[in-house]
C-alpha cells in the first residue's frame, strides 16, 4: 500500500461514515499562541472542540503534518520523524466512547487487517476527580480483546491535552502493536519503550477544559479527538521494519545512492 493510497482508504472509511475532510494547516499555527508549531491534528480545531460551530459540521476527518519537538530525541529509531502525518477524526459533540473505539478499531483490524491478537490498549484508571473509564474497557471487551490485552494508567499516561498544557482535555483510549518480543520485565506494558509495544493511536474523549490554574471544568459538548500515526501504520500494512522502507523515503534514499 502506498502512501496516498492509505491516506485515501483513511479519509474514505471516515467520509462513508459521516465525516467531512477538513483541509490540513500550516505547520505553523495561525492565531494560537500556546504553540510554535501544529503537533496534533485537533490544534487548529481548539475553538470548535470548545463548543464554536464547525463550518463542515460535527464530523470531522484530515490529515495533518505535525511537529513535536518532545520525539526529537527519538528521531532516527525505526518510527519518529521530525516532521510526521497525524491521521485524525473527530465528533464535535456528536457521537461519544463506543462508536469512536469501534471505528477506531474496525479500521485496524478490517481496513489494515491487523490481527485483533497483535493489540493491546490503555485506558484511563482515574484520580481524585475524573472516574475510571468503564466505558472504554467495556467497549474494546465486547470488541473482542481479552482482560490481558487491556491496561489501565493514570494522567501520566491516559490522560490528553494540548502542547500549550491549557485547553480542552480529557481522559484517553491509546491502540498498540504489540511486537513479537519477550516482556523486557515484570512491568513491562504499552508505556515501556523497550520496543514491544508501538503506539498506533490515541482515541481522546476531550470531555473538559483546563484553565492556566490547572482547574478543570466539564465542557457541555463531549467531543472525540482521534490521531493515528500515519507512517507507523504504512509501516505495518506492508510489513516493514522501519519508516525509511517505506515509499516516504525510498525514492530518497535511491536518489542519493546515485
Ligand atoms: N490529539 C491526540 C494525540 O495527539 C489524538 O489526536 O495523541
Amino acid at each position: 500500500m502506498t502512501a496516498n493510497e492509505l491516506r485515501k482508504l483513511y479519509v474514505s472509511y471516515y467520509k462513508e461514515r459521516g465525516h467531512k475532510l477538513a483541509a490540513a494547516t500550516s505547520l505553523v499555527p495561525e492565531n494560537d499562541a500556546s504553540v510554535l508549531y501544529t503537533t496534533a491534528g485537533m490544534q487548529p480545531l481548539v475553538p470548535y472542540l470548545l463548543e464554536k460551530e464547525h463550518p463542515l459540521g460535527k464530523r470531522l476527518v484530515n490529515v495533518q503534518r505535525c511537529v513535536r519537538t518532545g520525539d526529537i530525541e527519538e528521531v532516527g529509531d525505526d518510527y519518529h520523524l521530525t516532521v510526521f502525518e497525524m491521521l485524525g477524526n473527530w465528533s464535535l459533540g456528536d457521537y461519544f466512547k463506543k462508536e469512536a473505539i469501534t471505528m477506531s478499531f474496525e479500521f485496524l483490524t478490517e481496513k489494515l487487517n491487523i490481527p485483533v491478537s497483535s493489540l493491546a490498549v490503555t485506558v484511563y484508571k482515574g484520580n481524585d476527580k475524573v472516574p475510571y473509564d468503564a466505558e472504554a474497557t467495556q467497549t474494546w471487551l465486547e470488541l473482542g480483546l481479552s482482560k490481558e490485552q487491556i491496561f489501565y494508567y493514570g494522567d501520566d499516561e491516559n490522560w490528553w491535552g494540548p502542547a500549550g498544557e491549557t485547553g480542552p482535555c480529557g481522559p484517553d483510549s491509546e491502540m498498540f502493536y504489540v511486537n513479537d518480543l519477550p516482556d523486557c520485565s515484570e512491568e513491562c506494558g504499552p508505556a515501556c519503550s523497550c520496543g514491544k509495544y508501538v503506539e498506533l493511536g490515541n482515541n481522546v474523549f476531550m470531555a473538559y477544559n483546563k484553565d492556566k490554574d490547572g482547574n478543570l471544568t466539564e465542557l457541555k459538548q463531549k467531543n472525540v479527538d482521534v490521531g493515528l500515526g500515519f507512517e507507523r501504520l504504512l509501516i505495518l500494512a506492508n510489513n516493514l521494519q522501519n519508516v525509511y522502507e517505506t515509499d516516504l523515503f525510498v525514492p530518497l534514499i535511491n536518489k542519493w545512492k546515485k
